[in-house]
């Protein structure tokens, strides 16, 4: 199983990370998930959503879809936000990638300048250092000279800025519709196969 690191952070778009999750968890990827503080309580006041880190079970982020995306036992690993000897935090664990969806202006600027003050800017510097793939989903507006300024240093540094930006050129219906047209862009980045949206050019299967 291909291992890919997926962390939540504080920023509005909690749809776009439990859909992901969806996704890579029915792709046959291991995830090792992380969620920040910050993280939590998006979830829980976007989605209803609680989580209980010293207890988690896949179950608390896919309760209505539980059945439907049917997990191997062990295929999410979760990791505490502050846990430092989680694999993931060292270059000798080999991933296929991570992705921060969504990203908040504060990982986003942490991960820009190498704090590594927690498992997630840490995992995001290690990929950095072993040349792997890191894409950030990041989400504020307006964005602000600081902000642009660290996604730059980021973009310099091979990291992919995927901004949670819907397109509507595939003539939405719902905001899941919407939701899938940013996950679709993220599999792409992190080459997990899928057929979420209408490519440009080619008939939807
Ligand atoms: C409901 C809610 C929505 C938020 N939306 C955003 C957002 O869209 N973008 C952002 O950068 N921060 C947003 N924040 C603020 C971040 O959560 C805050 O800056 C936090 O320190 C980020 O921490 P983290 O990067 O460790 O997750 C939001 C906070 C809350 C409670």
């Amino acid at each position: 199983m291909k291992d890919l690191v997926l962390a939540i952070t504080g920023a509005s778009g909690s749809a776009y990370a439990i859909r992901l999750l969806q996704v890579l968890i029915e792709a046959g990827r291991q995830v090792h998930l992380v969620i920040s503080p910050a993280g939590e309580q998006v979830l829980q006041h976007e989605l209803g959503l609680s989580i209980d880190p010293r207890r988690f079970s896949i179950d608390q982020l896919l309760p209505t879809t539980a059945q439907e995306t049917d997990s191997q036992p062990g295929q999410v690993a979760f990791h505490d936000y502050r846990d430092f000897s989680a694999g993931i935090a060292s270059g000798s664990f080999r991933t296929d990638g991570m992705v921060i969806c969504p990203c908040s202006m504060g990982t986003l600027a942490a991960v820009s300048q190498g704090l590594s003050q927690n498992l997630i800017q840490r995992a995001a510097d290690v990929h950095l250092k072993e040349r792997r793939k890191l894409v950030v989903v990041p989400r504020e507006t307006p964005l602000g000279s600081i902000q642009l300024s660290n996604m730059k240093i980021l973009a310099d540094a091979g990291v992919v800025i995927l901004p949670a930006m819907p397109g509507f050129y595939n003539q939405p219906q719902s905001i899941n519709d919407l939701v899938d047209f940013v996950v679709s862009r993220i599999c792409d980045q992190l080459g997990v196969p899928q057929d979420l949206t209408k490519r440009w050019g080619k008939p939807k299967n």
